[in-house]
């Protein structure tokens, strides 16, 4: 049997900044904004929520949903580039806070990709029963490394987490297939120096090649068409570099997840906090089959075909 999700969660701080809050701060427009990324407003995480405040409470929506208990978790996956603090790691306190006493856990840094780094990780430890239960969390606070005096950065991310209990699934369900995948040789393009330095244009073609193979590559390696996915859900990082992926694969617009406009790039947590708003939108549904393609700092790269449902 796959492996696959049997619960997510996500959370969001509450406070907002919107283009036009934007626009007060730095030299920008919502027009650009819009035109040039898809993103309306973000949510940032004030000093009392910290990246392993938003990872607990998404956390706890995944293991509610899963209708498993903490004890229940072999292990915990954090994938950020934001953690608290160096170490200890915000697996080990996401760990604490829930009090998940069986677990072991460590984090991941594949940025952007981290969750696809995760989850395929969760995948290999369940199917080889090693552990039944795998808690995965995607969570950034990229608002504290932003540098908010560059505007071709500053309009671009936000804060949040998304999380998912990794286990065994019913016949025919779970994972069908993967593909991760790292080019150092581009770390240059997008890296931390203290706050986030990014060439935009290089991160861009990179990720509008990399997201149409990744994605094409694995409905191949399901054993599956184009025609055979129900729904695409890439990292939300602009709506340009998801639309080309979108129409490689030849799907309509209702067939793409879209997040982007309420959090901008929210980094690993993008696909999961998008999953969520999905599956409670009803856009996925139960043997929907789901191309799940992300990219990052890296530079790196993940994707997941997944037959949806328990
Ligand atoms: O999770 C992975 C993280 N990163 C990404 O996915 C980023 C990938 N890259 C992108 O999304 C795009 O490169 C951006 C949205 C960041 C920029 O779009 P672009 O088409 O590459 O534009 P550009 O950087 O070449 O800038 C075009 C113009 C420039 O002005 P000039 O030189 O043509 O006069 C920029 O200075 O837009 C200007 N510009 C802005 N104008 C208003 C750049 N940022 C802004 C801004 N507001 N915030």
């Amino acid at each position: 049997m796959n492996a696959g999700l049997i619960g997510i969660g996500k959370y969001v701080p509450p406070a907002i900044l919107t283009n036009a809050d934007l626009e007060k701060r730095m030299d920008t427009s919502d027009e650009w904004i819009r035109t040039m990324t898809g993103i309306e407003e973000r949510h940032i995480a004030d000093d009392t929520i910290d990246t392993s405040h938003m990872a607990y409470y998404a956390a706890l929506e995944a293991i509610k949903d899963a209708n498993i208990q903490p004890e229940d978790i072999g292990l915990i996956l954090v994938a950020t580039v934001t953690p608290d603090q160096p170490f200890p790691s915000v697996a080990t306190m996401l760990q604490r806070k829930i009090g998940a006493t069986n677990a072991a856990a460590m984090d991941i840094s594949a940025a952007c990709a981290g969750f696809m780094y995760g989850v395929v990780t969760a995948k290999q430890f369940v199917e080889s029963d090693t552990y039944r239960n795998v808690l995965v969390v995607g969570v950034e606070k990229l608002s504290k490394i932003t540098n908010w005096e560059d505007r071709n950065t500053a309009v671009l991310f936000g804060d949040g987490a998304g999380a998912a209990i990794v286990s065994k699934v019913s016949e025919g369900r779970g994972i069908l297939s993967f593909e991760l995948g790292a080019d150092g040789t581009g770390g240059k393009h997008l890296y931390q120096d203290e706050k986030i330095v990014m060439n935009g244009r290089e991160v861009f073609k990179f990720a509008v090649r990399q997201m149409g193979e990744s994605a094409e590559s694995v409905i191949e390696k399901a054993g599956l068409e184009k025609k055979d996915v129900d729904f695409l859900i890439p990292h939300q990082a602009n709506i340009r570099i998801m639309n080309s992926a979108r129409e490689r694969l030849g799907l309509p617009i209702e067939k793409m997840s879209k997040t982007i406009h309420k959090y901008g790039n929210t980094s690993a947590a993008s696909i999961p906090i998008s999953l969520v708003d999905d599956i409670e939108a009803g856009r996925v549904k139960d043997d929907d089959v789901l191309v799940l393609v992300g990219f990052g700092g890296g530079l790196t790269w993940g994707a997941l075909c997944i037959k949806w449902g328990k």
